[in-house]
Parts: structure tokens; C-alpha cells; sequence
């Protein structure tokens, strides 16, 4: 079938089977099927959609285009968690350990930050000597030896979702749900796991602003992870202000350590906690033993026992020298100080009262003029840069108390950073209830 009629199919809103859908993917990335082709499919999938079957199928063709791991290689139950990424969210850096600590083992292949949202890889990167790209042998002797390791996308993992990808980014069709589930899950599955648990992210801060949104990509998620034969279970959380108490590359792996020490704030330390025990579950690693108190972050509790065994491995150090092992099997040094920044500035409160508003997408622009994030790919980032102690929504804060920590190396405009922050926050003279985070859990 010539590509032309496969696009004139979807243009007019027929199904496509998974022969046309593997062969268009098959010719767009050994470059038979040229970009302004792929680019008005694209257009028609934008437009008209596809079913729950045409995504698993242009999934699979995408997740085949490349190296898929073998499963067989890789000793354990393998399990993974994916982000659609946000303002301060580091959850990865401590959940990985986590989870290994308890059984799993955890191939991660993880993203760079691109715009406001920050990418796990370069918070990694701010650990001395620490190196994401691992060769295929050091990646396995790593999983061997701690259960976990924490790489990026190498040129063979999904090329076809490489190309179309930086494609949509310049034809206006990067908010397509078969579109976007197709690109992060052909990545995800190319790992060659069993099992993943998704965050969803909903909120200012996040790609997907409303709810409503939010449900579609997880339903979409689920669905196409299901119909590959994987355990899938996605949370939606909040992302209308930031997680945990930084936003920026060192001052997060600070953050994760507090978290390794059981010590991290409450929402990010305990959605680590609650992460790990979906991962888990969905793994069907089960628990021995007692039961947790398990504290209620909005999305109904998983299961209590193993919340106890996360919590556990936590209290016992378990999960910390998890961590050690794998910064050292990637070259890291932990023992070197990370990278601080010249000046601390504090955001003083202008009044007394409650906080009700301290706005992820603000606060994430602002760490991007500090130079915590990239505007385009090839910009370099400061790792030394970004905000912490962060208030949030609902803590009480007095007049002159710091609402945050401005982390600088001197290199921002100060007029439009201060700006920024001051619209981010806002005092309410009443309480204000804190929101919550877990909104929603879809299981496949
Ligand atoms: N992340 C991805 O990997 N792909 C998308 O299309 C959107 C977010």
C-alpha cells in the first residue's frame, strides 16, 4: 500500500489495520517514508485519533523499530515507574533503590529536562563522575549488583519515536494522546520489563493542565501497556505546585538523599513510599510480615504491608547503600561535595498567614532563569542553581519568613526572577486546607 493512501485513510477517519501502521513506521525510519509524509499522518492522527488496538499497534511498531531488551538477560522480576514529568519531581533518584532494596529489579531509562520540567539524568549528573551512558554490559552488571541502574535513551532504544518525536515539535502535533502514549510507551517496553507503574502529572506545572486531560493520557497509558501484556497500574498526582521543598539539579539530589534517610518532606517522601508499593504490587512482590500506619495522600492507600516493607527498607539503611552501589557502578562519587551555588537569596513573606498558592509553572520558569533547566535541547544547564525550602500550600508562614531560598549563581535577569516569584506565591490571612496529591489510580 502506498504511505499516501494509508494517510488518506486516517485523514478520513477509518481504522487503520497493524499491517498499514507497522509498514508506515517500518518506511519512516529506514527513510523510505520521508518527513513531510510522517508529518501529515501525524496531522490525521492529531485530528482523528486512534482506537485503543491502532495505538498498541503503532506502539509496538515504534518499541520494534529498535533494540527491545531481552527480558531473558536481565535476572528478576523487572519493574519500572515513568513520569510525565514536573517542577521538583526527583522521585526517580530514591525510587529506584527503593524498590531494588525490596526485590525488584528496576531498569530505568530516563529522560533529560527539556523547558520547566526538569529531567532525572541531569539531577544524576550533578553527582560527580556519575555516567548515564553505560554500555550494554555495564548496564546488566549493574542490575546484577545492586537490582537497579539509571541510564538515558540510547541511539537503538525506540529510533522511529527519536525522529517523529523532534517531527511533532515542529509540526504541531505534540498533544495527541495515541501520539504521546505511542512515544513513551515504545521507549518504556523497549526495557524489556514486566511491569510499570505511570505519574501522571495534573496541574499547572504539568503538560496535562486539567483532570480531564490527565485521565485520558493515564487511561491511554494503561490501555496500551494492557494490550501489550504488562501490569500497568497509573496514578494521577498533583503538579499545581511543586513536589517536595527544591527545584533544581544538586539541591534535588540533596532532597533524595533526605529521602534515602527517611528524612524528606512529607509529600515527596511519602509519594516515593507509595510509589514503591504500586511498583511492587504490580510486580506481585509481596510482603512478609506487619502491617503499616499508611497515611492517606488522596488516592486511597495501596497495600499496608507493603508500605511496612518499604518502609522498612528505609529505617534500615537498606535502601540508602542501595543507592551508594549504584552511584558507584555508574562511576559516581558521592563522597565529592555537590555542586552549590555562589549566593542564597531569601524570598521574604510580605505578610503573616497561611500560603495558598505557590505556583509549579512559576516556580518552575524561575528555576529555568537561574539556569536550572534548558529552553532548547542543546543549552548546557548549571547544577549548582535552582530554589529550596519551599513553602507549601497550607503551611502558615509569618511576615519576613522566607516563602523559598533563591539558589544563584548571578546569571539571571534579578527584575524578571523576582517578578516571577512574587507571582507564584500567595498568603491567605485564613487556613488553607493543603491539597491533595494522589488524585487519582487507574489499574489495568
Ligand atoms: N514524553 C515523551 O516521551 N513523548 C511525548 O510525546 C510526550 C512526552
Amino acid at each position: 500500500m502506498l504511505p499516501q493512501w494509508i494517510i488518506e485513510k486516517k485523514r478520513d477517519g477509518a481504522e487503520l489495520d497493524t499491517r498499514e501502521i507497522r509498514d508506515f513506521i517500518a518506511g519512516y525510519t529506514d527513510g523510505s517514508i520521508p518527513d513531510y509524509q510522517m508529518s501529515a499522518l501525524a496531522m490525521a492522527i492529531y485530528f482523528n485519533g486512534m482506537n485503543a488496538r491502532e495505538t498498541a499497534d503503532l506502539t509496538a511498531a515504534m518499541m520494534e523499530s529498535g533494540k527491545v531488551i531481552d527480558p531473558n538477560r536481565i535476572p528478576g522480576t523487572k519493574v519500572d515507574k515513568h513520569s510525565t514529568g514536573g517542577i521538583g519531581d526527583k522521585i526517580s533518584i530514591p525510587l529506584a533503590p527503593l524498590a531494588a532494596s525490596c526485590g525488584a529489579t528496576v531498569p530505568m531509562i530516563s529522560g533529560r529536562g527539556l523547558g520547566i520540567t526538569g529531567g532525572t539524568l541531569d539531577k544524576l549528573e550533578s553527582i560527580p563522575g556519575y555516567r548515564v551512558g553505560l554500555n550494554e554490559s555495564e548496564f546488566f552488571r549493574t542490575l546484577e549488583t545492586c537490582g537497579c541502574s539509571m541510564i538515558g535513551q540510547t541511539a537503538e532504544i525506540a529510533p522511529a519515536d527519536k525522529k517523529l518525536y523532534a517531527l511533532r515539535d515542529v509540526t504541531a502535533t505534540v498533544p495527541s494522546i495515541p501520539l504521546i502514549v505511542s512515544s513513551i510507551m515504545s521507549k518504556k517496553l523497549a526495557e524489556g520489563i514486566d511491569a510499570l507503574v505511570l505519574d501522571v502529572k495534573c496541574g499547572s506545572g504539568a503538560f496535562m493542565k486539567n483532570i480531564a486531560d490527565a485521565r485520558l493520557l493515564a487511561q491511554g497509558l494503561v490501555d496500551t501497556g494492557t494490550a501489550m501484556g504488562k501490569k500497568v497500574t497509573a496514578l494521577i498526582t498533583d503538579m499545581n505546585q511543586p513536589l517536595g521543598r527544591t527545584v533544581g539539579n544538586a539541591l534535588e539530589i540533596r532532597e533524595s538523599f533526605d529521602i534515602l534517610n527517611g528524612q524528606g518532606p512529607e509529600d515527596s517522601q511519602g509519594l516515593t513510599i507509595e510509589l514503591a508499593s504500586r511498583m511492587l504490587a504490580v510486580a506481585g512482590i509481596g510482603a512478609p510480615g506487619s502491617v503499616a500506619e499508611v497515611h492517606d495522600l488522596g488516592g486511597g492507600v495501596s497495600d499496608p504491608a507493603l508500605h511496612a516493607m518499604v518502609e522498612s527498607k528505609l529505617r534500615d539503611g537498606s535502601a540508602l547503600s542501595t543507592f551508594r552501589e549504584m552511584v558507584a557502578c555508574h562511576g559516581g562519587n558521592l563522597d565529592a561535595r555537590l555542586p552549590a551555588a555562589e549566593k542564597q537569596i531569601p524570598l521574604p513573606s510580605s505578610k503573616s498567614g497561611y500560603v495558598a498558592k505557590a505556583d509549579a509553572e512559576a516556580i518552575g520558569r524561575a528555576s529555568l532563569l537561574l539556569g536550572a533547566g534548558r529552553a532548547k535541547t542543546t543549552d548546557t544547564i548549571d547544577p549548582a542553581v535552582g530554589i529550596s525550602d519551599l513553602k507549601k500550600i497550607g503551611e502558615p508562614v509569618e511576615e519576613g519568613e522566607p516563602l523559598c531560598i533563591i539558589h544563584s549563581n548571578g546569571h539571571e535577569d534579578e527584575m524578571q526572577l523576582s517578578q516571577l516569584l512574587e507571582s507564584a506565591f500567595e498568603v491567605s490571612p485564613d487556613p488553607v486546607e493543603p491539597p491533595p496529591l494522589v488524585l487519582e489510580v487507574i489499574h489495568s
